[in-house]
This record gives structure tokens, sequence and C-alpha cells, in this order.
């Protein structure tokens, strides 16, 4: 079946009250567009043509692809008017799908069926039987239960409006027809608009067949029109998130107080403490804890391994049975080899630490590689930096660097050396050996201290 999909996304969503287009208004980090295109696209569909309007230049820049048809509608004449804008573009398709660009919590198994029981002869309808309808188009059907109409609230009778089966908007269009009925339709109605949901009482009036499914759930096919609705749109999203974690083999101190924004990938017997952030692609193997309070992004946190309260870990690997934290931040590039240990207010980047070093304190390591079983003491800086030019840092296997070293790189240390605390090391020290590079103690005896004159 020849599927091209249409997803609207011109309208202005004036009360986000926002210079941000409505649809690119993010649900778990990600525009809701961004959402709708990615249930899209989970349907093979030929092409997806998106209809912008507002803001369409930012809406275009922020979710561009080869597989988008961008469809300008420069004035927002109704939903039938929206898709006949985008008919010249789709050629002998079997349906045409029609979605939201502001319904992000929609399921791929929902659409699918929807799209699956319409096939290419007749129309599907997403409708859904809520408490409170208003606002919604409201499904007529007959005595028989047949569909008939779709009547939006404007519109309806006092008797059409104790209808509680809404119309959800996402409808799937017979290829055949679709140009036929888009092209006849009036705005004579309430709201001057070309309603698309008037193909309905066109497909009925020749017995064209309507199929009707319906979500899972309501929110499935919730928009946000406001900035609350978004928050419940969000909260929903995350809870999701953390029930899939929890069938997957997650412990969550509290499955309302971690966020997912982005694809994570989880093994068995994890625990994820509370107010965590997870961003990107991040990986997490079995039997890794996390503490309160950290925030990791795209990463990946190999078996074993413990992060402990308010890290920050970006772009970073973290190799089996590392301990990093609390308060570590390791930046990306960032690569901790088997048991390696970085504690509080270390910040490294660019840096391969190696299998079981230390870099225990208050350190900045960044574009360096330590060797295996290195020590690195509180305070250790490498001056990787001369203000125009990054340079690398080399430890070797089992060296000691004392406390308070500036390593000024490009330097190396090399294996089992020994840097003395408080060094400002700007030559390599072979391995081995003990570089001092420090002023010498100088002690005063019977020192007078000054005394207060007036
Ligand atoms: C529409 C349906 C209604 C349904 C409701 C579900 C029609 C006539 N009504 O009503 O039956 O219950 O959605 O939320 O279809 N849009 C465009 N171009 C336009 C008009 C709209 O791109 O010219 C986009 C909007 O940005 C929005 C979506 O289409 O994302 C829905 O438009 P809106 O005007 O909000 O339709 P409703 O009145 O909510
Ligand atoms: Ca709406």
């Amino acid at each position: 079946m020849i599927l091209d999909i249409v997803i609207l996304a011109a309208g202005q969503g004036t009360r986000m009250r926002s210079a941000l287009p409505k649809v690119l208004h993010p649900v778990a980090g990600k525009p809701m567009l961004g959402h709708a295109l990615d249930t899209a696209r989970a349907l093979g569909p030929r092409k997806i043509h998106v209809v912008i309007g507002h803001g369409a230049d930012k809406v275009r820049e922020c979710l561009d692809a080869d597989d988008i048809n961008w469809v300008m509608q420069a004035e927002q004449l109704g939903t039938g008017h929206a898709v006949a804008q985008a008919l010249p573009h789709i050629q002998n398709a079997d349906q045409i799908l029609v979605l939201y660009g502001d319904v992000p919590l929609l399921r791929v198994d929902t659409l699918r069926s929807l799209s699956q029981q319409a096939g290419s002869q007749a129309l599907g309808l997403l409708t859904v039987n809520m408490q409170d309808p208003s606002g919604y188009g409201r499904i007529i059907r007959d005595a028989a239960g047949r569909v008939q109409a779709i009547v939006e609230q404007k519109d309806a009778s006092t008797e059409q409006l104790r209808v509680t089966e809404g119309n959800t908007g996402i409808m799937a269009l017979p290829g055949n027809q679709a140009a036929q009925w888009l092209n006849g339709l009036s705005n004579d109605n309430a709201q001057s608009e070309y309603y698309l949901t008037d193909v309905v009482a066109l497909a009925v009036s020749q017995s064209v067949p309507v199929e009707v499914s319906q979500p899972a759930s309501e929110l499935e096919v919730m928009g946000a029109n406001n900035r609350q609705q978004l928050a419940v749109l969000e909260r929903a999203w995350q809870s999701i998130q953390s029930l899939r974690l929890m069938t997957e083999g997650v412990t969550l101190a509290d499955p309302e107080r971690l966020d997912v924004r982005g694809e994570v990938t989880v093994g068995r017997d994890i625990f994820v403490d509370i107010n965590v952030v997870l961003e990107g692609r991040v990986v997490i193997e079995d039997n890794v804890q996390i503490g309160p309070h950290c925030v990791i992004i795209n990463s990946v946190v190999r078996a074993g391994s413990v992060i402990k309260a308010f890290s920050h870990l970006e772009g970073t690997e973290v190799g089996e049975d590392c301990d990093v934290g609390p308060y570590a931040r390791l930046r990306p590039g960032t690569r901790l080899q088997r048991g390696a240990k970085i504690g509080n207010f270390v910040e490294t980047k660019k840096a391969d630490v190696g299998e079981g070093a230390k870099i225990n304190h208050l350190s900045y390591v960044g574009d360096a590689f330590v060797g295996k079983g290195a020590n690195i003491g509180a305070g250790t800086i490498t001056c990787n930096y001369d203000g125009v030019n990054k340079f690398v840092t080399r430890i070797g296997e089992g060296a000691f660097i004392g406390s308070n070293s500036a390593l000024v790189a490009p330097v190396e240390i090399g294996a089992g050396a020994t840097t003395a605390a408080g060094s400002t090391v700007t030559q390599d020290v072979p391995a081995q050996a003990l570089a001092v590079a420090r002023s010498r103690q100088r002690n005063i005896e019977k020192w007078k201290r000054p005394i207060k004159t007036s």
C-alpha cells in the first residue's frame, strides 16, 4: 500500500504565548512535531508532507530531513484546506494519513491499526470517548450506530453536543477519493473554515465505508494548546518511560522523579535514585547504581559502575566497575577504563583514564591519557590550553602525581614516575623518576611577627 502522511502544523498556537511556533515546543526534550514525525516514520510512508504556516522557517530549519516535503499554507483557512495544500504533491497514494504536529503521544500501534483497518477503500477515523468532549468535533451516528458525520462543537445542536464520542482529528483518507472530497469542501459553517471533518458526510453519501478505531488512552490523542497542557503531556510521557524502565528491570526510587529526554537502553538490576535526568542516547548496563540528582547525557555506563549523587556526565563512556562522584563532571570525550575512580569536584574532558586509575579530589584533567593504576593527587590540573591551542598530557602507568601539581601540556609523565606536591611540571619526567618543580622551603628562625603601629 502506498502511504502518504500529512502532518498539520501551520497553526500559531496563540495560547502558548511564545515566540516559538507551537509545534516546536518540546515534550521530553524533543519538539512535539518531532514526535509526530517519529510516529509517522514508523509506518514507512512514501513521503511525509508537513503543512506549515506560522513560524514556517523556524519549523523547517529545526526538523528538516530528506523524507519531508514542506508544504506552505500561507493562510490558515481550516484543516480541510490545510490537507488540500499537500494534495498536488501526492500522486496515486492508496491512503493519506492525517496527523497533527501538536499531538506527540500517539502510539505507532494505534496509528497502524487505524491505517490497516481503513486500507485503500475506506475512510478511517480515530475517535475517543470522553468525559468532557467540549471543544471537540462530535461523531454523529445513526440509530444503527453507523457513523454519519462529524459536527464541530460550534456548529452542533444541543442534542449533538450531548454526544461524548469525540473526533481526535486523526484520519485515514482513501487515496482515490481524497482530492475529490477536499476540493468539494465549503466553508459555510460557524467558523467559515474548510473543515476536514466534512469528508465524513461526503463518504457516507457516496457509500464509502467508514472504519472507526480508538486509542488505548485519551492521552495518546491529546494536543497541547497551552503550557498547562504541555506539562500534562510531559508528565504522561515521563510516566510511560518510567513504567518501561521498571518493566525492563530497573528499580526507580521514585518513578515520578526520573526524566528521560531521549533514548535510554538499560540492562537489569539497575538502581536509579531520585531526580535523575537522562538525555540523548544513554546506555546503562547491568547492576549500575545512579545516585540522586545525576544528569547523564549521551553516555554509556558499563556494568557494575556506581555514579554517586550530583554527578554530571556528557559524551562519556564509563567502563565496568568504575566509581564516579559525588559531584563529578565528566565532559565529552571522557573514557574511563574498568575500575577507574573519579571523586568529588573533578572535571574531565577528552580524557582516557586507564584501568584502576584514580582521580579522587578537586582536579581538572583534559586532553589527557592517564595510564593504568596511576594516582592523580588532589588539586592536580592539566594546563592544556595556552589561550590559543590545546595540548595533550600523557601520564604513564602507575605514575603518582602529587597534590596540587600543574602539568603544563604538552608534557609526558613516564610510567611509575612521581611528581612532588605543588610542582609545576613543564618538562617530561622519565619513567620511575621524581620531579620536584617548586621552590625550596626556607625557614627563618625566631621570626618576629609585625606589631601594630598606632
Ligand atoms: C479539529 C477538528 C475537530 C477535532 C479537533 C481535535 C476540524 C474541522 N476539526 O478541531 O473535529 O475534535 O481538531 O483536536 O478538523 N491547522 C492547520 N491549518 C489550518 C487549520 C488548522 O495547519 O488551516 C492545524 C492546527 O495548527 C492544529 C490542527 O490543524 O494543529 C487542528 O486545528 P484546530 O483549528 O485546532 O482544529 P480544532 O478546532 O481543534
Ligand atoms: Ca485544536
